[in-house]
């Protein structure tokens, strides 16, 4: 059907075709007003064309494509029914929407999962063929994990006859998301899967038979509720290929500092079999220091590069943000890397080399001292809202440097570096529309000091701002790359020591740069703006 110009429809499925079973859940409720509802799509950032999308699943680069599915209802644009949609691209920049790839079945939703080369034919479907493993999830039958295989690079996937591959042991409800990987020490393939409040390892030689191994995770790190999405990665420590390292990555939700969803990790060594962290339980170090970066998981396939891709929202408020024919949007696309600071490993999620090809038209600006304050006016010329701000920052030892970026409604981002907490901090509470989301218990000890420190007396969660700890830098100039792109504001500062994601809805583009310092003085140099564009 087709929705008259400006007009709305209001939509209610009675019959569904004989394939399409098991869609109870259909949301076509929603009206579509068409004059609205695309203003905060992104320019620049992966968005459905239309209806909802959630985590990114089961990527895979192979044959100089890297292919991004995710999870996806494409009858609408709150979550349901979800299928695996799909979109590829060569330079993980400009995307190509395909058709979904997986749809929903008999055993439920097609919830997230993994996809892998299969380059020796060990399943038996061809060199090369691409094998997608994912849970199935419905009351009926539970999270069970499945497989199916494309032999048309990623197009098409048939389902395996024999699914479910894998059940939980023990009955577990919540059991999902499996990411498997080759072990070459053991030639073996290792599938994690996240159990709960644990993560669970199995090793098979064919992607269908699936021995379990052991368990890491109970007691670890910040889980009030549980894992979701894990993914287990191998990385060099400050670039030495002698010195490697294995590194968990979990989703979790609720439970994040600032409330919501958010990717954790773990540092350690992997026998093949078993994982043991370096740290202690207690330890929680974080990918992302925003409160929209969720389920981000990597490119299978991209050998020596590690590039991960979140989901740029939080469960808080994903299905109610001011958005209307489709929701959801990735964050951009991130090279990780390992580096030593203080004695421990952290990671650094710096974003792709490759987002420089978005660069348009650059403006530089003359090194600048500031005390008290000092504004520009047009940054961008004509902004359609997608542009980089890259600056370096000396913010003096005591007090607080900072810059708002601000529209002519007097909405702004306020984005500063508090020396005296040492944090850099975004906080959005004037930031435009706010006023969505749930107002929700924090569940970290370090949120209601957040909250406190914040003083900031919040509508919603929403409204709520994030920090991260200065503390992961080095040095006493900070460098920062901080990508607006309509709905959202991504700073990444040092090469990805801190990346810190959030949205930002306001009601007409930011476009006033007001620097500002309390109590000191601050230098900014080599400071540029390019306008962002395809
Ligand atoms: C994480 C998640 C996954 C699940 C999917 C369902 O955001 O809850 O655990 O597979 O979303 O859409």
């Amino acid at each position: 059907f087709e929705l008259p110009q400006g007009g709305k429809a209001t939509v209610s499925i009675r019959k569904v075709a004989a394939d399409a079973v098991c869609w109870e859940h259909i949301q076509l409720t929603d009206t579509f007003d068409t004059s609205n509802t695309d203003y905060y799509r992104p320019v620049y950032h992966h968005t459905p064309l239309y209806g909802w999308m959630n985590d990114p699943n089961g990527m895979v680069y192979k044959d100089g494509e890297y292919h991004l599915y995710f999870q996806y209802n494409p009858y609408g644009s709150k979550w349901g029914n979800m299928h695996w949609g799909h979109s590829v691209s060569t330079d993980l920049i400009h995307w190509n929407h395909l058709k979904p790839a997986i749809a929903r079945d008999t055993l439920g939703h097609i919830f997230s999962g993994s996809t892998v080369v299969d380059k020796n034919n060990t399943a038996g479907y061809g060199d090369n063929a691409l094998i997608a493993l994912y849970t199935s999830a419905s009351d009926e039958h539970g999270q069970i994990q499945c497989m199916a295989y494309s032999t048309d690079d990623g197009r098409t996937y048939t389902k395996y006859e024999k699914n479910p591959v894998l059940l939980p042991f023990d009955g577990l409800k919540d059991f999902r998301d499996p990411k498997v990987f080759w072990y070459e020490p053991d030639k073996k393939w290792v599938m994690i899967v996240s159990a709960d409040k644990e993560m669970r390892f199995y090793a098979s030689q064919n992607l269908k038979d699936w021995e379990y191994m052991s368990a890491f995770g109970k007691g670890y790190g910040a889980q009030p509720n549980q894992f979701e999405c894990p993914d287990f990665i191998q990385l060099p420590v400050d670039g030495d290929k002698n010195k490697m390292k294995w590194v968990m990555l979990v989703n979790i939700n609720p439970g994040c500092m600032f409330g919501g969803s958010a990717t954790e990790y773990f540092v350690g060594d992997f026998d093949g079999k078993e994982f043991t962290c370096d740290t202690k339980p207690e330890t929680v170090k974080w990918l992302d220091y925003g409160k929209d970066h969720y389920a981000a998981v990597c490119i299978s396939n991209t050998g020596e590069r590690i590039i991960s891709i979140p989901w740029m929202s939080n469960w808080q408020y994903a299905n109610v943000t001011p958005i209307r024919q489709y929701r959801g949007a990735n964050g951009l696309p991130r090279e990780l890397s390992l580096y030593t600071k203080d004695g421990q490993i952290y990671v650094a999620a710096d974003v792709v080399k490759e987002v420089e090809a978005l660069r348009k038209d650059a403006r530089s600006f003359d090194a600048v001292t500031v005390k008290g304050e000092h504004k520009i006016d047009e940054l961008v010329p004509q902004t359609d809202g997608a542009y980089e701000l890259e600056m370096d920052i000396t913010p003096g030892t005591s007090g607080v440097a900072g810059f708002d970026l601000m529209n002519a409604k007097g909405e702004a981002a306020k984005i500063y570096l508090d020396m005296k907490a040492g944090r850099l901090v975004m906080d959005r509470t004037a930031s435009g529309l706010v006023a969505f989301g749930e107002k929700s218990e924090p569940h970290a000890k370090e949120t209601d000091d957040h909250r406190k420190t914040m003083s900031v007396n919040y509508q919603n969660d929403f409204a709520l701002g994030t920090w991260a700890p200065l503390s992961l830098c080095e040095g006493k100039t900070y460098h920062l790359n901080v990508f607006v792109d309509k709905c959202s504001v991504e700073i990444f500062v040092d090469g990805g020591r801190i990346a810190m994601t959030n949205l930002v809805f306001p009601t007409e583009p930011y476009n006033t740069l007001r620097f500002y310092t309390e109590g000191g003085e601050a230098q900014v140099s080599n400071m540029k703006v390019y306008k962002l564009g395809l």
